[in-house]
């Protein structure tokens, strides 16, 4: 019998990197082009071993434009793939070998990530339709949260697919990876789907609530904000491989990663989860635990892939370029500000706006070190210390003590 429950089980834990388990760690060093930092950003053997590439380009427009993409035509005969034949992005080495490793924090995530695998129907909404059901059952200012998170989540996901599938993929250059996306890329469609979930359960106007990235200003915002970085990328005639070009995919990265699933999240996902701290709408609380879990993963995947671009390109790392970066946090940081204050203009479920004004400049301050910047708000501080243990999710331990109990899982298929 074969049973996947037999599989032995030497996944690597996922590196769940947030700013509130991380707050009491040390940041990690400054931007340096020897020393790997990030969560496995590791040194450039390739940059400073060039090999001879195994796959040329399979037409001349494309030479010199940066890196392969993996549909080049054969070379029979080429010789074999070397370790450092690999580039994280302007890679003229084969892109349909998975092995040898060279970058595997990214191997490591996809197999944490497929270890956390998930489905949205599996998590029992009946209390929160009769909670929503029940006139008294909600303040109207709940119900308002309850209904602009779904509305900034619902169209953020899909936003972040697009980003990852039509944008990012092509231009990174490597297996492990391009893996990891394709992962990424299903459970982006898996949030989407959750999302789309709640709202069939609730029994909200569907139209209403998809819509709001075009009706709500604070959603509208967030959303028009990270549009130029993936426009910009998605472009067919755009190749890396000039510095100006590379800066372009970098800035996109940090757009989508840092900002947008680092920064833009955070409120809806403290809100949403305040509910389950109070035992209320506990099943779209458990939704959003599962979800954040997976974004904290995608998240530290964009920072080591950030990490890794600047270890092999320090040259793209300029003080100007780094005066660009913290802008773009800054931005963000005050359209985030503004979404707090927009869903919760009085106190509800013992929050308030003050609250997030100081939460997400310490989010933001994380961010920024992560990335190797200075912070952006010295001295800001966490008022949700409660955050760090609803990331702590582990398969011995649910938050909620709701049904699903049991998330890391080697898969649940039995041939009998
Ligand atoms: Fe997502
Ligand atoms: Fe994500």
């Amino acid at each position: 019998m074969l049973n996947w429950d037999d599989t032995p089980s030497q996944t690597p834990q996922p590196h769940l990197d947030t700013v509130h388990a991380e707050s009491a760690r040390k940041p990690p060093p400054a931007v340096s082009a020897s020393a790997p930092f990030g969560t496995g950003a590791q040194p450039a053997a390739a940059a400073r071993k060039p090999h001879r590439p195994v796959v040329t380009a399979a037409h001349p427009g494309a030479a010199g434009a940066g890196g392969l993409t993996g549909l080049e035509n054969l070379q029979m005969g080429a010789r074999r793939l070397h370790v450092d034949d690999k580039q994280i992005i302007n890679c003229r080495a084969d892109l349909n070998q998975l092995v040898p490793f060279k970058y595997t924090w990214a191997w490591e995530k996809y197999l944490a990530a497929c270890n956390n695998h998930w489905m949205p129907q599996e998590i029992q909404m009946a209390a929160d339709i009769a909670l929503w059901q029940d006139p008294g059952g909600l303040t109207e200012d709940e119900r308002t949260i309850i209904k602009r998170s779904l509305g900034f989540f619902s169209t953020a996901d899909s936003l972040v697919a697009n980003n990852l599938v039509l944008a990012v993929y092509r231009h990174l250059t490597n297996p492990e990876c391009r893996q990891y996306l394709l992962r990424q890329a299903f459970e982006e469609a898996i949030h989407t789907h959750a999302y789309q979930y709640c709202i069939e359960s609730l029994g909200l106007d569907e139209a209403e609530v998809f819509n709001m990235y075009r009706e709500i200003p604070s959603i509208h915002d967030k959303a028009a904000w990270s549009l130029p970085y993936t426009q910009s990328l998605a472009d067919p005639d755009f190749h890396t491989g000039t510095p100006e070009a590379d800066q372009r995919l970098l800035r996109d990265l940090i757009a989508f990663y840092v900002v947008f699933e680092g920064i833009f999240f955070y409120v809806g996902f403290v809100q949403l989860l305040s509910f389950g701290r109070r035992n209320k709408m506990i099943g779209v609380s458990e939704q959003i635990q599962y979800i954040m879990r997976d974004e904290s993963m995608h998240m530290n995947f964009g920072i080591d892939v950030v990490n890794q671009i600047k270890i092999e390109n320090p040259q793209l790392w300029t003080p100007q370029f780094q005066t660009e970066v913290l802008e773009m946090i800054g931005e963000a940081t005050d359209l985030e500000i503004r979404y707090a204050h927009d869903t919760m203009p009085r106190g509800v479920l013992g929050l308030n706006a003050a609250q997030f004004n100081e939460y997400l400049k310490f989010v933001a301050n994380r961010r920024c070190a992560q990335i190797g910047l200075k912070p952006l708000y010295p001295g800001a501080d966490n008022p949700f210390p409660w955050m760090s243990e609803v990331m702590d999710l582990k398969k011995e331990k649910n938050f909620f003590e709701t049904r699903v109990t049991e998330y890391q899982t080697g898969g649940a298929l039995s041939w009998d």
